[in-house]
């Protein structure tokens, strides 16, 4: 069989004829010409179909009825589509086929997601089927190139793969948003963050990352929460908080390059602003301690294009002051030191000054919230045992990771980022739930 070209490669076939294995997305056409529209999974693209070609390749018969079955091709049918590589300006694309053969793979019926407009229950309720249009297509490749992005960071920078476990024995973030689940007649936790196994880790190994599913049970229906959703934690020994900030900026522009270089007709799909990713890379993120940060915020309250409810020092957010916040400054921005009480047990005061932590949450700009959650850790075995009380958490649940304070404690820090807001910053998406293959939220599970 003659090998299949990549729809994406097609510019390196320019009038040559090649064979491409695709499924039909849309057709149209009138008289003697059929206009096919097809994917592959790494792009879309026209496949014209003239009539009088087929009857001067295959004879009046044979090129009739060839041309005829094509006609009637339905939305879905797999097809092997042979023909040669036209350079078309006037598509989006800038290439179009010129079809030489149709062989159909598989036929389709009644396919349910058709060209028109759908409610987006019925679109999640066909999930496994959404995810072959265009748009989805690109988002899934823009996860793709973030992923691909943050393994070469994380390789370039001398970290180590650390898989932590995603069965858990303990909460590593807060009790309240845990699904327990029945371990042996004993309770265990789905993971919701690999961070504390990656202290371990980083005490045994140096720089480590995790990159895996974790789970919370978030109540909250938001446009920004999932209850399944990936992570990637890194943790690091002998670093200061400032130094950690550095790394994940450096890590966060790294990954929107990777997606500009790597993903760039995928951004084309879904029209993202590319100047201003470009912006985000080229320019320094934005620090504020959280504190300065309620003083701005309080002192615009009364502006008229603001819509955030009044904040007092020792407030938390809500998703509009991190809105406002993030484009008042235009740039990804690290809201540092922010108040204990609403922090992790495991977050180190900042010196002095016991009612705020050694911490940094990363807000992107243009309303996507909040992507990476950090902090320097507590390394004071007394005093981490006394925070772990004071959180109504039992120190014998912890007593691994207390030994960690024990044998050879050491100044570190690092940090967690949410992939799928990751992807939802990049591909300029509404709602996280177009970010991951297949959304778990409150009310779905299915499909
Ligand atoms: O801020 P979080 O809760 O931090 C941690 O879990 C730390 N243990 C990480 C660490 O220091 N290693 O979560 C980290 C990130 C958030 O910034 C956000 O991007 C994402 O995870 N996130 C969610 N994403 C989707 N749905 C949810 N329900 C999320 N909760 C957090
Ligand atoms: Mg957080």
């Amino acid at each position: 069989m003659k090998e299949l070209v990549s729809i994406i490669n097609v510019k390196d076939y320019v009038g040559k004829e090649i064979k491409i294995g695709a499924w039909l997305s849309d057709k149209s056409g009138k008289g003697k010409l059929q206009f096919l529209q097809l994917r592959d999974g790494t792009a879309f693209f026209q496949a014209v179909v003239f009539k009088p070609n087929f009857i001067e390749k295959y004879g009046e018969e044979e090129g009739t009825a060839k041309f005829d079955e094509i006609k009637h091709l339905a939305q879905e049918t797999s097809v092997y589509v042979t023909g040669v590589v036209k350079e078309d300006e006037r598509s989006k694309f800038g290439y179009e086929l010129d079809v030489t053969d149709v062989e159909v793979i598989g036929t389709s019926h009644d396919y349910p997601i058709t060209p028109k407009d759908h409610g987006v229950e019925f679109l999640l309720d066909n999930r496994h089927l959404w995810l072959r249009s265009k748009r989805q297509m690109a988002i899934m490749q823009i996860r793709n190139a973030i992923i691909y992005a943050s393994y070469d960071f994380f390789d370039k920078n001398g970290f180590i793969k650390f898989d932590s476990p995603i069965l858990s024995g303990n909460a590593a973030e807060n009790t309240t948003e845990l699904f327990e689940t029945d371990y042996f007649d004993k309770p265990a936790f789905l993971s919701q963050s690999g961070q504390l196994y990656l202290e371990a880790g980083a005490m045994a190994l140096g720089r480590v990352f995790d990159f895996g599913p974790v789970f919370r049970a978030e109540k909250s229906k938001t446009r920004r929460h999932l209850t399944e959703f990936w992570m990637m934690d890194a943790e690091y020994p002998f670093v200061t908080h400032d130094e950690s900030l550095d790394l994940q900026e450096a890590y966060v522009k790294h990954m929107i390059q990777g997606v500009l270089d790597n993903a760039s007709y995928a951004l084309e799909v879904l029209e993202r602003d590319i100047s201003l990713l470009q912006k985000y890379v080229d320019t320094p993120f934005m620090r504020v301690a959280y504190d300065d940060a309620i003083d701005l915020l309080q002192a615009h309250e009364a502006d008229e294009d603001t819509d955030y409810e009044h904040v007092e020092h020792g407030d938390d957010f809500g998703s509009p002051h991190e809105t406002w916040l993030s484009n008042f400054y235009g740039v990804p921005t690290f809201v540092i030191n922010y108040p204990a009480s609403f922090k992790a047990f495991y977050m180190k005061p900042v010196p002095g000054n016991p009612e705020r932590v050694l911490c940094a949450d990363l807000l992107a700009p243009e309303g996507y919230g909040e992507i990476i959650g950090g902090s320097e850790r507590e390394t004071d075995y007394d005093v981490l045992t006394q925070k772990i009380i004071d959180f109504g958490l039992d120190p014998k649940d912890y007593d691994w990771y207390l030994d960690l304070r024990k044998y050879g404690s050491v100044p570190h820090a690092g940090f967690g980022l949410g992939l799928e807001r990751m992807v939802t910053f990049m591909a300029g998406t509404e709602h996280i739930r177009e970010a991951i293959p297949f959304p778990r939220m409150i009310n779905r599970i299915k499909p």
